[in-house]
């Protein structure tokens, strides 16, 4: 008697024993469609992210911050391209993801909406978005699909270096006069909030989190995340002499945790359905690259197809 393969049984043993799952392995309708939506909006996030630290590439206030900054930007570039690739190993189009998040279908993360208004800001983004990004993408290398965690293993080596820089952007800028002590608190005040919000809804709200842990797409929850991430940066906040804007943040020895006070969701929700202070510009800007950038694209096509017809030619 012929035996039938339970493919998903397979799967979900390959999960069960810590076996990535690999690009042409059998995976299941929704943990495929989960993977797309997660990565890609992922990659969308690291390329609008581009947009709030490149604002400040022609500003920066010396030559070594100048370089730091250009290569951290370039370094964005390329997670978005990873990300995108490990996307493509799922079966979905690139071009395809782009114009989800340019038709608002697909989301990138909330905190790319905000304005970059000082030098202080670029450092506060590399401190508090790139360590809330750690924090998450850690864990992410430890997720049961192959492409997605290897991507993850060299991104986080990347962002690590990013989170340093923005710190010593700070730590400068809150060891100098008061003037620039002052500009340090008032880019922490601004994106204390919207960095928390970053690691998603409170477990409860969270659409996804139940059948992504199941799956080992996620290790940890949002919640606890966002806890660990608090519980590391308190202390940094605390050694450069800036308050974090929370008074009901205060540690709590009985959790062995910083208790904190509570995040509006609402302001969080507005920005993710487009409505925060920068969604309409970052759209724009990414619409306008795509269109500007056509011609590019074309001609690589034509440059690729000539070749491939030539070796073709060569090969008869
Ligand atoms: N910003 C925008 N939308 C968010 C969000 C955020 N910070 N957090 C959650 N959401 C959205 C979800 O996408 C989901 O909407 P959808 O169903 O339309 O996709 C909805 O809110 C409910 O949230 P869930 O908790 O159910 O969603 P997930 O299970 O996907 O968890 C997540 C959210 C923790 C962000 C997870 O998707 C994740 O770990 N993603 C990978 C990491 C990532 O995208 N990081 C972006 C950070 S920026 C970055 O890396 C750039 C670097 O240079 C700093």
């Amino acid at each position: 008697m012929t035996q039938v393969r339970d493919f998903e049984q397979e799967f979900l043993d390959k999960i069960e024993k810590e076996v990535k799952i690999e690009a042409r392995d059998w995976m299941p309708d929704a943990y495929r469609k989960t993977l797309i939506r997660q990565i890609s909006q992922h990659a969308h996030s690291e390329v609008v992210g581009m947009l709030p630290e490149a604002n400040w590439i022609t500003r920066a206030p010396s030559l070594r911050r100048k370089v730091a900054l250009l290569a951290k930007v370039q370094d964005e570039a390329g997670h978005g391209l990873y990300l995108y690739s490990a996307v493509e190993t799922l079966g979905a189009k690139r071009e395809d993801t782009i114009d989800d998040m340019h038709e608002g279908r697909a989301k990138y993360s909330n905190i790319f909406n905000y304005p970059t208004l000082t030098w202080a800001d670029i450092g506060t983004v590399g401190w508090l978005v790139d360590g809330a990004a750690i924090q998450n993408q850690v864990m992410l290398t430890r997720t049961s699909h192959g492409p997605y965690s290897r991507a993850m293993v060299r991104i986080c080596k990347e962002e690590s270096f990013h989170q340093r820089q923005g710190y010593e952007i700070v730590m400068t800028l809150a060891q100098g006069t008061p003037e620039q002590k002052e500009m340090a608190q008032d880019a922490l005040n601004r994106w204390w909030w919207p960095s928390l919000m970053m690691f998603g809804p409170s477990d409860a709200e969270s659409t996804h989190s139940q059948q992504s842990l199941a799956w080992k797409i996620k290790r940890q929850g949002n919640d606890e995340l966002r806890q660990e991430f608090i519980d590391k940066t308190v202390p940094q906040a605390e050694y450069l002499g800036l308050t974090i804007p929370d008074p009901d943040l205060k540690w709590n020895e009985e959790r062995g945790h910083y208790d904190f006070g509570k995040i509006n969701w609402d302001e969080f929700l507005n920005v993710i359905k487009g409505n925060g202070p920068m969604n309409r510009s970052r759209l724009r800007a990414r619409k306008a690259a795509k269109d500007n950038g056509a011609w590019v694209r074309e001609a690589a096509t034509a440059y690729a197809e000539k070749k491939a017809k030539r070796k073709a030619q060569s090969a008869a």
